[in-house]
């Protein structure tokens, strides 16, 4: 049996350095501290392509209804990935995803990185570029999103797009919150994996059982008893905060297994949200391809390799 990687392909060439339309931009953000990239494994270009596809369409969406809207990146890492292959691909990151391919779309950009290397590079790549309308922030987002939303709130009807992209259970519950209670969209990096292994060990970051509970916002955890349960916790905790929250979640595979989830969450709109056909669309997309499909397509997209065989 062979894989259709036509759709991937054509995904990934928006956020790949030599393919993107915005080549001459990423050259230049490489030349900024070169060697300082968040190293990732082959299956997360599936999240940032998942990342760019949602943008496009809730940015589509949001245009017909709001004037000021607000892209707000809690975890931004250094603005550059390099996939941990022999080839080391470039992509950009989340903060470039967002910057070039959909600055005309949003009124206004903030972004938060905790680690002092990511963040003064991710500045500089930034300002190299001469964008105008970011704010950044060198803190743990769960301290510092107070800030943000005291900027956003400064709008009467702002639309808020949130990517929460953390590597284990580092987005706080009381953080969470804070966002369900202001009309937003919100993508989420759910570490279903990291945080049955918590459960089942109580070893997860060094943190375990008590990593949890901040996450979960109590012990609803505990009910787990298979990791699928996990995000059906979370999500039922949602509801209790956002009673008209509509989920969509994503798996990401590596062929030795499921990576993690993402989870998008937004509101019931009054037509039953069929803006969402093309997001499920991308979804259901992502879920046929693995790690393994994202190193065969970029091969072929960087000509290292002429078709799937
Ligand atoms: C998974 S990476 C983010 C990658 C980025 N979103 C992308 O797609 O290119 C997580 C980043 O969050 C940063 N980080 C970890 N804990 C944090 C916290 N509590 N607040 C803000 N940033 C944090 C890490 O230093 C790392 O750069």
């Amino acid at each position: 049996m062979t894989t259709d990687l036509t759709w991937l392909k054509k995904q990934l060439k928006k956020i790949e350095e030599t393919n993107s339309s915005f080549k001459e931009e990423i050259n230049k953000i490489k030349e900024t501290d070169p060697y300082i990239c968040n190293e990732f494994h082959p299956w997360t270009p599936l999240k940032l392509v998942f990342l760019n596809y949602l943008l496009d369409v809730c940015a589509i969406v949001a245009n017909n209804n709001y004037s000021k809207k607000n892209y707000i990146d809690v975890f931004a890492g250094s603005g550059l990935n390099k996939i941990k292959t022999k080839y080391e691909d470039i992509l950009i990151g989340s903060p470039f995803i967002a910057l070039l391919n959909h600055n005309t779309k949003f009124t206004k950009f903030f972004f938060c990185e905790k680690e002092k290397e990511s963040f003064k590079t991710l500045e500089k790549r930034i300002n190299k570029l001469n964008f105008k309308n970011f704010s950044l922030f060198n803190l743990d987002c769960n301290s510092c999103l107070d800030k943000i939303l005291d900027e956003i709130k400064k709008d009467k009807f702002p639309y808020n797009f949130f990517f929460v992209d953390p590597f284990d259970l580092d987005f706080s519950w009381q953080s969470m919150k804070k966002l369900l209670n202001i009309r937003s969209d919100i993508l989420l990096t759910f570490m279903s994996r990291a945080s049955w292994r918590a459960v089942c060990t109580n070893e997860v970051t060094g943190h375990g059982y008590k990593a949890l509970t901040t996450f979960f916002g109590d012990d609803s955890w505990k009910q787990a008893k298979c990791e699928r349960d996990i995000l059906e916790i979370y999500k039922k905790n949602i509801l209790k905060e956002r009673s008209d929250a509509v989920f969509y979640s994503v798996h990401i595979n590596s062929v030795k297994g499921f990576a993690y989830n993402l989870l998008f969450i937004t509101h019931k709109t009054g037509t039953g949200n069929p803006w969402m056909k093309p997001i499920i669309n991308a979804g259901h997309e992502i879920e046929k391809h693995s790690d393994k499909a994202v190193e065969i397509s970029l091969d072929i997209i960087k000509k290292r390799q002429n078709t799937l065989f």
